[in-house]
């Protein structure tokens, strides 16, 4: 019987982490269950770090980036004698099941504590995009939001200077955040990780779009491919730009949830309550199509999220 329900968010932050810590307090509250916060991920689950959650508890948290909960990358977990020590840590403390707020590692470590009996359900939250079973991860659109903020005022100096600049946007292994950003902001290049650069047919297609009165450029680049200044590097000899660069980094984490992510957050977060309410296990929940949607929590690694096609054709075509 489900009377007591842990809440944990593991891994990268992202917006949207806080309205979705909420909506699984507040939906299970509504239910009659009790709910406890594991701080720091499955690092705090090892070390007892639990937390009260009460309605008040996740009060006037709806609209705040990071994670009220913190989080934490835990290589302990990884081990079979962390994981073990994890389910006895959760038997201990009479929680009957858990809500794993995270990226595809968080939901790897999820599943392996489903194999061992316990009750799991995932909600997919980092701001890569990186995951298959939703159309869209919590925190991804607030990213490319701030993203294309800070491209559009680069943007400003690029045209002033006839300068071409290098934005480095987060992916180490996926390029959706940097092709949303850069369709947003009228990139002349998007380089991802899933597709070789082929840095001699960039300087080519700078040096015609120079010929044909374009004087300024901006290159958007996922972190996966080559650090910025790199492709600096890599580009002199093939363009007469001295290009600057800009990293973003973890700015892209931090900030106000957008309405969207926030939205999205709330409902994955209610969604995953009434899942274990209705004795399902070691799932994720999703939004696909606009409806929520649950899968097996390996869905989020084992199905690939593509990059959408049409979008690199888009960056092509609008480019000229
Ligand atoms: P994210 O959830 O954002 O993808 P990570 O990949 O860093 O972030 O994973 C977060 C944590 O999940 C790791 O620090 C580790 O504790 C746990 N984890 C990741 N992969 C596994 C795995 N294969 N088995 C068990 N736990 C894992
Ligand atoms: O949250 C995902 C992500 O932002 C990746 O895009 C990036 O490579 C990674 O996390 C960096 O995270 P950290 O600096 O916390 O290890």
């Amino acid at each position: 019987m489900l009377r007591r329900i842990g809440v944990l968010t593991s891994g990268g932050d992202a917006p949207g982490m806080n309205a979705s810590i909420r909506a699984v307090t507040r939906t299970a509250l509504y239910h009659g269950l009790q709910v406890v916060g594991i701080r720091r991920g499955y690092e705090g689950l090892l070390d007892g770090d639990f937390i009260p959650m009460t309605k008040s508890a996740v009060g006037g948290i709806l609209l705040h980036g990071g994670t009220i909960l913190r989080t934490a990358r835990c290589p302990e977990f990884m081990r079979p004698e962390g994981l073990n020590a994890a389910v006895s840590k959760l038997k201990e403390n009479d929680i009957d099941a858990l809500v794993v707020i995270g990226g595809d590692g968080s939901f790897r470590g999820a599943k392996e504590l489903h194999d061992r009996g316990v009750h799991v359900v995932g909600v997919p939250g980092t701001i890569d995009n990186d995951m298959a079973g939703t159309d869209c991860t919590i925190g991804f659109d607030t990213a490319c939001n701030t993203a294309l903020e800070c491209i559009s005022k680069l943007r400003d100096t690029a045209s002033s200077h006839d300068r071409m600049f290098i934005v480095e946007v987060m992916g180490r292994h996926a390029g959706f955040l940097a092709l949303e950003t850069g369709v947003a902001c009228g990139a002349e290049f998007v380089l991802v990780p899933e597709i070789p650069a082929d840095i001699e047919a960039i300087g080519r297609k700078i040096h015609y779009a120079k010929q044909r009165g374009k004087t300024h450029s901006i290159i958007v680049l996922a972190e996966g491919v080559m650090p910025a200044q790199t492709l600096a590097d890599r580009l002199k000899g093939h363009c007469d730009y001295d290009p600057r660069i800009v990293v973003l980094g973890h700015l892209q984490r931090g900030g106000a949830p957008s309405c969207f992510d926030t939205v999205l957050a709330s409902r994955l977060g209610a969604a995953a309550v009434e899942a274990l309410l209705e004795d399902k296990r070691g799932v994720m929940v999703g939004r696909i199509k606009g409806q929520i949607a649950l899968s097996p929590l390996q869905t989020a690694w084992e199905e690939h999220h593509t990059l959408d096609a049409d979008m690199l054709r888009l960056v092509e075509t609008l480019s000229i």
